[in-house]
Formats: structure tokens, C-alpha cells, sequence
């Protein structure tokens, strides 16, 4: 029996409204705008109000996704949401997003993986639709980093931003629309990006936060070099299973960590780098928001056609890479 396919049917985002420059960067760390931009290709980043929290930031990307999609709240099954930056440890936030969504008939689960996130949760739903253990499900990424790193530390609070991103998955054609994944993981690389501390194995107390080791800590060109590497591997993998080429492919939607990754990568696959999209100067690095964040981007601006392919690569935490191969059918 042939399985049902999954597609796209709807997409949302938000960012919030205060912007940080690299000029009010300049005021608080040992940094210059020549030197964030030249080695990120960032300018501007969007941070939280002091009374926000990262459902917050999710719950208004995902209505905005519910309502693109033209369905009922009550018509989704499951809310899952990607983040590492949760309002608190436990409940998740796809709890609190689904409590004031007033969803219902939804279940609702958190995935924690950083920056790969979005494309590990994007292939989740998919299963869960294609196997018709759900029809439609939301799936959110929402990160607020500006909340977990160590605002003295140059190295890396300069590249962080917040902002959330959706999409409603809901069935479609077999062999149409989200067509193939690919999810590794290389767990023997995880401590070149980390909150060291504060968790089970080292609880939080006085030097703890002397220390800051409950803070991002992440060793840059470390993670550089997995990512410049990585990236062109998953991707390559993915469009194999699709059975596609670099010809094929529309858009590329990398992970918005750095632009000379982004170019790196673009290189590596043979894509032009004009089809890799990249937005990573107004928003800096999201975390797992910075792909759906792109897609909505990229089909608000009317960049996107019937039939175009669009390849999904990101990294992050884990170490870990995932790929992603969907048709826009909209
Ligand atoms: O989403 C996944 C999360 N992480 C990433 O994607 C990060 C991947 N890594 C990168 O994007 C790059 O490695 C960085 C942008 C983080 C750093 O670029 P780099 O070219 O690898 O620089 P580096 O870490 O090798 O540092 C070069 C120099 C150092 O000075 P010295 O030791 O050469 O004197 C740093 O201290 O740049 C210095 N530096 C800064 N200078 C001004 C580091 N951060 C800053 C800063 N402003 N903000």
C-alpha cells in the first residue's frame, strides 16, 4: 500500500520589534561592526522585550501559520515545537502554545536540538502524516538566545538572534511535497557547542553562575569546520533519496549561522549562490527559527513557484545535520 504523501499548507513567523545593530554591539563588548560583518556577514539582529518568552514568539508564528493555512485550530492534531531556549525547564512549549491556542484536539511536544531542529521536527510531522497518524500538525521553532549566552563573551553574542518560525504540514500527492530527510547525529563532537552546566549532571549553585557555565559556550571554528564539511555531505545524501541533482534544486534554505558558510556550501554543491537564499544580515543566527524563518521570507517576498524544489541543510548541537527535500506545491 502505498503511503500518502505530505505537504506544506501553510507558514508563519514573527521576530520581535526591538533591533540590535552592530553598532549597539560595538557599546557593550570589545567588538566592530567591520569585524561581525566581515566574518558573519551579519548587520542586525531582532531581541526579545524584557517581558516576553519564547511561547510567546512561537504561539504568534504559529497562528499566523494556522491561520495561512486556512484550517481551524481544532483541526490539528499536533504541535510540536523545536527550541533550546524554553520559557522554563518543564512544561514544554508546545504545552503553553497549545493551551492558548485553545487547540484542543492537539497533542503537543517539544524536540531539542538546537539549530537543527526545525528540519529533525519538519520530518517528524511528515512521518506522522504520511502514516496517517495525524493530518495536520504544527510544527513551530522558537528561540530566544539572547536569553542563554554570556552578553560579556564577543565570541558569541554577536551572532545570536530571536524569532520564531511555522508550518502546518497536512497530506497531499505521494511523492509530492516533503519528499525526503535525511537526520545524523556525531554525539562524540557535542562539546564544541553547549550550556556546559545548570542541568542534571552539574545543578546550578554559586559557581556555577560565577562562572557563567550556565551560559552558551561554543567553541567557533570548531563548529566551522564540522558545518563547511557537513553540510555539503547531508545535502548530497538528501537529494540522492529525493533523486535529484544540484540541477534541480530552486532554492537552497541553509541555516543562517554565517554567510561564508552559506557561500562555502553553495560552492561545494554546484548551486549558484543567487538560489541560496540568505537573510543571515538582518537576523543573525536563530537557531532552529532561521530555516522556517527563510521559507516564510522567501514566499512573502513571492520568490516562490509551483514545483520548485527546495533544499533544507542545517546544523548545530549534537553535533548534528539534517537535510531536508520538499516541492513547494502552494
Ligand atoms: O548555529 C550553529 C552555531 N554556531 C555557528 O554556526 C558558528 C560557526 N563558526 C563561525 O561562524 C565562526 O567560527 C565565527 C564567526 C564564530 C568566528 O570566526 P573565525 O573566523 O572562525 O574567528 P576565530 O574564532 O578564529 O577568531 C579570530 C579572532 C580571535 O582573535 P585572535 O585570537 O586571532 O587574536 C578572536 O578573539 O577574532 C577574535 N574575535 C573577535 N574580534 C572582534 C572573536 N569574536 C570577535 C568579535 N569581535 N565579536
Amino acid at each position: 500500500m502505498e503511503l500518502r504523501g505530505a505537504q506544506l499548507i501553510g507558514l508563519g513567523s514573527y521576530v520581535p520589534e526591538r533591533i540590535l545593530t552592530n553598532a549597539d554591539l560595538e557599546k557593550i563588548v570589545d567588538t566592530t561592526d567591520e569585524w561581525i560583518y566581515s566574518h558573519t556577514g551579519m548587520k542586525e539582529r531582532h531581541i526579545i522585550a524584557p517581558d516576553q518568552a519564547t511561547s510567546d514568539l512561537a504561539l504568534a508564528a504559529g497562528r499566523a501559520a494556522v491561520a495561512d493555512a486556512g484550517i481551524a485550530v481544532t483541526d490539528l492534531d499536533l504541535i510540536i515545537v523545536a527550541t533550546v531556549t524554553p520559557d522554563m525547564p518543564f512544561p514544554s512549549v508546545s504545552s503553553l502554545v497549545q493551551g492558548q491556542l485553545e487547540a484542543t484536539n492537539a497533542g503537543a511536544f517539544d524536540l531539542n536540538l538546537g539549530c537543527t531542529g526545525f528540519i529533525y521536527a519538519l520530518a517528524t510531522a511528515t512521518a506522522y502524516v504520511t502514516s496517517g497518524m495525524a493530518d495536520h500538525v504544527l510544527v513551530i521553532a522558537a528561540e530566544t538566545l539572547s536569553r542563554i549566552v554570556d552578553w560579556e563573551d564577543r565570541a558569541t553574542c554577536v551572532l545570536f538572534g530571536d524569532g520564531a518560525g511555522a508550518v502546518v504540514v497536512g497530506p497531499g500527492e505521494p511523492g509530492k511535497g516533503l519528499k525526503a530527510f535525511e537526520l545524523w547525529s556525531d554525539g562524540s563532537n557535542w562539546q564544541y557547542l553547549s550550556i556546559p552546566k545548570g542541568g542534571s549532571r552539574y545543578p546550578c549553585d554559586e559557581q556555577v553562575l560565577r562562572e557563567k557555565s550556565n551560559t552558551m559556550k561554543m567553541e567557533g571554528h570548531e563548529v566551522f569546520k564540522l558545518a563547511v564539511r557537513g553540510c555539503p555531505e547531508v545535502a548530497e545524501a538528501v537529494m540522492k533519496k529525493a533523486g535529484l541533482t544540484h540541477d534541480d534544486i530552486d532554492w537552497g534554505v541553509f541555516h543562517q549561522a554565517n554567510r561564508r558558510i552559506l557561500e562555502a556550501a553553495a560552492k561545494r554543491l554546484d548551486i549558484p549562490e543567487e538560489r541560496v537564499y540568505c537573510d543571515v544580515e538582518r537576523y543573525g543566527n536563530t537557531s532552529a527559527s532561521t530555516i522556517p524563518l527563510a521559507m516564510d521570507d522567501l514566499y512573502k517576498e513571492g520568490k516562490l513557484k509551483t514545483g520548485d524544489n527546495l533544499l533544507l541543510v542545517s546544523f548545530g548541537a549534537g553535533f548534528s545535520l539534517a537535510g531536508g527535500l520538499l516541492e513547494w506545491t502552494k
